[in-house]
């Protein structure tokens, strides 16, 4: 380990079990130095295992349901004075869709449904960064992230109203990222994942089948949950001040590739 966040401070919302992305980067951020508060919904936390994480880690639980702006004002003033100071990072790793949790299709959406996975899953990520810039609950070249998949760009059918949602998550990283940057000289981004399997990817219809043809389709191979609290961990580090208001692809380079041999051997016959 490098000490890379020696003596900062932030917030991670999402660690609800080991599989989660969030985990993992509590995990790693803890290793470089770093401390840290660990919040979720209530809900998330008669069901996960959360406390575990915090034992582990010597990190406090404060729950905070991230559509909730009273909750969140609580958190990040708790947050601050657990922590002693203003923060240097904060993870947005929140995703739910009842459409797909509910498995409606994208045709026939439940917009009373349609409307709350908005709300949990981008708009969410506003009201955090709103009561943080309202607090002036940052330090100078702190670093905001939250997690986001390509669907936002490609179409994906299965991902439903989420390839929605993600594109407006990644529409306020960018809208955000500028006030957070002239104003406060704070850093805002956008991670694009690697399909991973953990709770919220694995309610994605035919999920398996799918992950495998993205690991097939990377020339690198899927990045995994670990692959991920690492490339976060930089971003949370001083090594990249100056990069903000990106849509960032941590994917094995999926993203830039038409297809690829192991893929198309599936389709052409014995020459
Ligand atoms: N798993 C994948 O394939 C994949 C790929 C790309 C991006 N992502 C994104 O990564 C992020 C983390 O998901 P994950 O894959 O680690 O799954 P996960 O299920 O472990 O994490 C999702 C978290 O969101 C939390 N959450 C839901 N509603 C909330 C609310 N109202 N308030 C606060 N928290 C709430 C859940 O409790 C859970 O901890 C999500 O944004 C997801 O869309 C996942």
């Amino acid at each position: 380990m490098y000490n890379l966040l020696k003596g900062k401070r932030g917030i991670i919302f999402g660690a609800l079990d080991e599989n989660s992305i969030a985990w993992k980067t509590a995990e790693r951020v803890h290793a470089e130095g770093g401390k840290f508060v660990l919040t979720n919904a209530p809900i998330a936390m008669r069901m996960g295992k959360i406390n575990e994480l915090a034992e582990k880690t010597g990190s406090e639980i404060i729950p905070a349901d991230a559509t909730n702006l009273e909750d969140l004002e609580n958190l990040i003033v708790k947050a601050q004075e657990v922590l002693g100071g203003k923060l240097d990072f904060v993870l947005h790793s929140i995703g739910m869709s009842v459409n797909v949790r509910k498995k409606r299709h994208y045709t026939d959406q439940n917009y009373d449904w349609t409307h709350k996975g908005w709300d949990v899953s981008a708009v969410s990520f506003h009201k955090v960064m709103q009561t943080l810039y309202k607090q002036d609950a940052m330090n100078e070249w702190g670093s905001i992230v939250a997690l986001t998949y390509m669907a936002a760009q490609r179409t994906f059918p299965d991902y439903n109203d989420m390839a929605d949602n993600k594109a407006y998550l990644e529409s306020i990283a960018r809208s955000f990222g500028y006030f957070f940057g002239t104003d406060k000289k704070v850093r805002v981004n956008t991670i694009s994942q690697s399909p991973t399997p953990t709770t919220a990817g694995q309610g994605v219809k035919g999920f398996d089948g799918f992950i495998a043809y993205a690991d097939k389709m990377s020339p690198l191979g899927n990045a995994s949950a670990q692959d991920c609290a690492d490339y976060t961990v930089s971003l949370f580090s001083d090594l990249t001040r100056k990069i903000t208001m990106q849509n960032l692809f941590h994917d094995g380079g999926f993203s830039n590739v038409g297809v690829s041999n192991a893929v198309m051997e599936q389709f052409v016959g014995e020459e």
